[in-house]
């Protein structure tokens, strides 16, 4: 839930019509039944008018269970491939949420639409559009693209654009704690109500040749065939739509002293906390030190994705690495960091932090591209 935005036309009260002989079909959008955000849509043809339905296997979704330690992925090692369904490589899970890679090699050949999960992308490469029934999002390197689950969409991307994707089972918001008593953004959160892209409805604008839609159960997908565009809607209104958040509209929280991750949280879930560390100048006590302690999150596990910069804290990390900080085992900088960080006065550093509630596995495919000496990492 973000704003109240209203596009197109719709008749002046919800659950009415404006002209008997040139129906529209309303179709109510919602979350939690009819007791969560929603949004009203209004079609021109029956959004229900489905010719048949087929199921699709999904390629190997064989999943093991974690193995001890901290892990590294090399995530900058995979290899472009398959559409932007397809292409999905899925590197990290609980019941709860799904974490993987991108880097898709051909257009899309369906419309698309996630029946189970939210979905969250950070375009770590590339540019494109989201066309949805809600209309077009545009998105760029940086941008977090949100799409709610239950959205008909085709996505469009120039070659060589490079995704990190989150999948949720539970709704992806914005934190409770940024929001005042109206719902309004507060003054000091790090973003604001402005910095946040809608779709926008053009008149008519369809994905001409593509009707059919590819929907994800999550572990199967079924294909709903049709014969009318389902990209037929004319108007709609409410709080529950795509949005884009580029990460150059985010201000990061600096303070005297070390802040803690939770200062940078961009989105939350009931199962985790999504943050962005971002370009920022270090803490401003003449004896700081400017990178992160040593830490216990007893009770969470850290996934970090690096997209650009260098990572002060790290050694062996790479842009597109992806590393896993599990829970039970200490982990901070390895050694030689903290001094040559004292005096830092700056980062340039651009990452996306995952906590986990639950705890991860890994998948197949992770441990293809897993850095086997990560945990010696730490030696001195
Ligand atoms: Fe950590």
């Amino acid at each position: 839930m973000v704003y109240y935005v209203k596009q197109g036309i719709m008749p002046d009260s919800r659950h009415t019509y404006m002209e008997k002989d040139h129906l529209l079909r309303e179709e109510l959008f919602g979350e939690e039944s009819f007791e969560g955000p929603y949004s009203l849509i209004y079609h021109s043809e029956e959004p229900t008018d489905v010719v048949s339905l087929s199921r699709v296997e999904k390629k190997n979704v064989a999943r093991d269970a974690s193995e001890d330690g901290h892990r590294h992925f090399k995530a900058f090692e995979l290899k472009p491939s398959g559409d932007f369904y397809s292409a999905r490589i899925p590197l990290i899970f609980n019941d709860r949420i799904v974490i993987g890679i991108m880097k898709p090699e051909k257009d899309a050949s369906t419309l698309f639409r996630h029946a189970v999960s939210e979905q969250l992308f950070y375009v770590h490469k590339g540019t494109g559009s989201i066309k949805s029934i809600f209309g077009n999002l545009h998105f760029r390197k940086g941008d977090y693209v949100y799409i709610p689950k239950g959205t008909t969409y085709y996505p469009e991307y120039a070659r060589g654009s490079e995704f990190l994707f989150l999948e949720s089972r539970d709704r992806i918001s914005i934190p409770q704690r940024y929001l005042n008593a109206y719902g309004q953004l507060r003054e000091g959160s790090p973003y604001y109500t402005r910095d946040i892209r809608v779709p926008y409805l053009p008149y008519f604008d369809s994905v001409p040749g593509y009707s059919d839609v590819m929907v994800d159960f999550g572990d199967h997908y079924v294909l709903e065939h049709r014969d009318k565009d389902p990209f037929d809607v004319v108007g709609w209104d409410g709080y529950l739509y795509p949005f884009a958040l580029n990460i150059e509209n985010i201000a990061p929280i600096v303070g005297k002293l070390h802040m803690p991750p939770p200062v940078h949280e961009t989105f939350s879930g009931k199962s985790f906390m999504l943050g962005t560390f971002l370009p920022r100048k270090f803490d401003f006590h003449p004896k700081a030190i400017p990178i992160s302690y040593y830490h216990s999150n007893i009770d969470t596990d850290e996934i970090l994705f690096y997209s650009s910069g260098s990572f002060m804290s790290r050694k062996g990390i790479s842009e597109g690495s992806i590393t896993v900080h599990v829970r039970g085992l200490i982990h901070g900088p390895q050694p030689g960091m903290v001094e040559n960080a004292i005096g830092k006065e700056e980062t340039d550093e651009v990452a996306v932090m995952i906590e986990a509630y639950d705890p991860v596995k890994t998948t197949p495919e992770a441990r293809l591209i897993q850095d086997t000496h990560y945990m010696e990492s730490w030696h001195r």
